[in-house]
């Protein structure tokens, strides 16, 4: 079973950025790669599981026609809403839930997984991928990067994640690799 939502909740009620995505460069720089690792100057549509505090997400609309992002824990998509409605990114909508919920649209051109599968165990990954993909339309671009870290609170690795996404019938176009983290992008 994949880390229930009342973990995070938890976690945010610590610290309302337990990760620093807001500040740390190493975030910043990361989510400044992957956006860089887009290979279309324009999406029509962008789903973004897991959004945190939107900081990805706030990015991701400046290439996005419409950015919809979800996050399980309430206080995370709330900070994410409140970005983007500071920055005037009225094109992005971020809704508290869970990943697979119904969402406003058939399909995404653009599906980005960062710093979320690891959350899932390692023999339940194929069939998350296999309902994730079916979100993102044929030959639209699916991105994903994750830590390579251990964390006793990741269901897997991220290099099990990876695996399990070049598996999967996508078909992988870049891949950047550096001592901490994965980036890879692929077409659906
Ligand atoms: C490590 S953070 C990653 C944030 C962001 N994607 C990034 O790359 O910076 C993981 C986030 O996933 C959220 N999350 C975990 N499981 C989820 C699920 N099933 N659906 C939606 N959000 C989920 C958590 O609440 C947390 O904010």
């Amino acid at each position: 079973m994949s880390t229930p939502g009342h973990y995070f909740e938890s976690m945010y009620a610590d610290s309302s950025d337990p990760w620093d995505f807001a500040t740390a460069w190493y975030e910043l720089r990361r989510y400044g790669l992957v956006v860089a690792s887009l290979p279309e100057q324009r999406y029509r549509v962008c789903f973004e599981p897991a959004c945190s505090v939107g900081v990805l997400t706030e990015m991701l609309a400046a290439r996005c026609d419409e950015v919809h992002a979800v996050d399980v824990v309430d206080t995370a998509a709330e900070q994410a809403r409140t970005r983007l409605a500071d920055a005037g990114l009225d094109h992005a909508h971020v809704r508290t839930a869970d990943a697979l919920d119904p969402w406003p649209r058939a399909s995404c051109d653009l599906l980005v997984l960062s710093e979320f599968l690891y959350y899932t165990p390692e023999d339940e990954l194929d069939g998350l991928i296999t309902d994730l993909l079916r979100l993102a339309e044929p030959g639209g671009t699916v991105v994903a990067c994750h830590w390579l870290g251990r964390s006793s609170d990741h269901a897997c690795t991220g290099e099990e994640v990876h695996a399990a996404l070049e598996r999967s019938t996508l078909t992988l176009l870049a891949h950047h690799r550096e001592k901490d983290f994965l980036l890879q992008t692929f077409r659906r």
